[in-house]
């Protein structure tokens, strides 16, 4: 069923059920106290009228003011009057009842002992219905029969019961429209969120709900704006991956390239067993970097992928010596030296993290500071206690990061000026941030440090870490 259809049938019947259940009580209590002031004033005046029958209780009694008002509802219209006599017969009966008066009380269904402060009747004469009191007027079954048409009270409640039918009418028939028109709106919000979903679904990353502003409830309004964030961030995170694919298949396509260029030339001519060799070994080494550079997407995928390895623990010693024992075969000729904390051999304190990974992470920071100092710089490894954790920062002596590229260095392919020309593939930094954050750490460049680079990682202590 729709939603529409559903709010609509929901909201109708509650009303309909709630107008029910307050209308009928009221018009059956309106039309209860009408018959009941109806009665109150047949008996005043069946009382008043009993007063000038000679022979009766009431003769003689002076008539009081209330018996003599003679109410709206009863002054105009005919009164009909039949007096019983012993035995409950017919005495007489006004010219009202044209000759059809009752003939005695048993045809008005009462029994001949009447209660003293009498009864209420109905009764039809022809086409007419009448509303009466019977009074006792002596001990013998004389009573006085005291009638008016209903017609009165009938037309009042008649009127009332139109009324408030048309009330009942209206007020469901406003509320079906109002909550459709409702059920309209939020099904047109939901169907627009829906559509939005189904084009992303079917790859349409640039649909949009737009303008929240639209929508008529809070909770659609968020869910659109909601959505539209998904979608722009999901947008974001495809765009990064074709951005992140054509720059791998590009860095892949060089090294390939060279070594096809490299088994082109040594097929050129015939050559003889050392030429061969020395070509094979330039091969050797374009297949090396092109391993290298598959290893560090790999390990880029790993590091992005949010698999944290936050689980292990490590010594900060170990970290340490592990990535300058990588790093030492990347030392060039040029004299550079990498300066150890001389209290790091007795460093007893643990982070969180696996211990090769963070490693990983710090030797790609010597990598770079170590090709980016000048011949015969130094690079310092420094280390801090600080609050939740430890500080292992790299400092060379080369020109720093200049202010431009420091919002890209972390991110994948990135080459700083003139880095299109340099080995590297731009991967060091966003592998080394991915393992560090993986590990539950930090890193960052110190930006108020002047005088070359200065690469933070901070790495939490490994409290609560059980031992991998
Ligand atoms: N110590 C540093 N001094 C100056 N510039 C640096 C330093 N470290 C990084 N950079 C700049 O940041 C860029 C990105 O560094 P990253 O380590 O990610 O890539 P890479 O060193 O060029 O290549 P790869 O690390 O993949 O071999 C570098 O190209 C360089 O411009
Ligand atoms: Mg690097």
């Amino acid at each position: 069923m729709k939603l529409r259809n559903r709010l609509v049938a929901a909201v109708t019947g509650v009303t309909v059920v709630a107008l029910a259940l307050s209308f009928v009580p009221l018009y059956l209590l309106i039309r209860a106290l009408e018959i009941s002031d109806l009665d109150n004033a047949l008996f005043r005046q069946a009382t008043a009228l009993a007063q000038h029958l000679p022979g009766t209780y009431y003769a003689g009694h002076p008539l009081d003011e209330g018996h003599a008002d003679v109410p709206e509802s009863i002054d105009p219209t005919p009164r009909y009057t039949a007096i019983y006599g012993p035995d409950t017969s017919l005495e007489t009966a006004s010219e009202s009842f044209a000759g059809q008066a009752p003939g005695s009380l048993a045809a008005l269904g009462l029994r001949r002992t009447l209660p003293w402060d009498g009864v209420a009747v109905d009764l039809e004469l022809d086409d007419t219905r009448l509303r009466g009191v019977v009074m006792p007027t002596g001990d013998q079954g004389e009573a006085l029969l005291y009638a008016v048409s209903k017609s009165t009270v009938e037309d009042d409640t008649t009127t009332l019961f139109e009324l408030l039918l048309a009330i009942f009418v209206c007020a469901a028939g406003a509320t079906a429209l109002i909550a459709r028109w409702l059920g309209e709106r939020l099904a047109r919000d939901v169907h627009s969120v829906a559509h939005v979903a189904r084009l992303v679904a079917e790859g349409d990353l640039a649909a949009r709900v737009g303008d929240p502003r639209v929508m008529g409830a809070d909770e659609t309004r968020s869910l659109a704006s909601d959505l539209d964030h998904m979608i722009s961030r999901l947008d974001e995170v495809v765009s990064s991956q074709r951005r992140f694919i054509s720059h791998a298949a590009h860095e892949l396509r060089s090294p390939l390239a060279s070594l096809r260029g490299e088994l082109q030339l040594a097929l050129r001519r015939e050559r003889d067993a050392d030429e061969y060799r020395a070509a094979l070994r330039e091969m050797l080494s374009s297949v090396d970097a092109l391993i290298a550079l598959a290893e560090d997407l790999l390990r880029l995928a790993r590091a992005q992928g949010g698999a944290p390895a936050t689980r292990g623990r490590a010594r900060v010693a170990d970290v340490v010596r592990e990535a300058l024992r990588m790093a030492r075969g990347h030392l060039d000729d040029r004299g550079v030296t990498i300066a150890v904390p001389p209290t790091l051999a007795e460093f007893p304190v643990e982070v969180r993290g696996a211990a090769a990974d963070l490693a990983r992470a710090l030797r790609n920071l010597i990598d770079n500071a170590v090709v980016h100092s000048p011949p015969g710089g130094e690079v310092r490894i420094e280390l801090a206690v600080v609050e939740g954790g430890v500080e292992l920062a790299v400092v060379d002596q080369g020109p720093g990061i200049p202010v431009e590229d420091q919002p890209h260095i972390f991110t994948p392919f990135f080459r700083g000026a003139g880095g299109e020309n340099q080995e590297g593939a731009g991967l060091g930094l966003a592998i080394a941030r991915g393992l560090t954050e993986g590990s539950g750490g930090r890193l960052a460049l110190d930006t108020r440090h002047t005088g070359g680079a200065r690469m933070v990682l901070h790495l939490a202590f490994a409290e609560n870490v059980p031992p991998a």
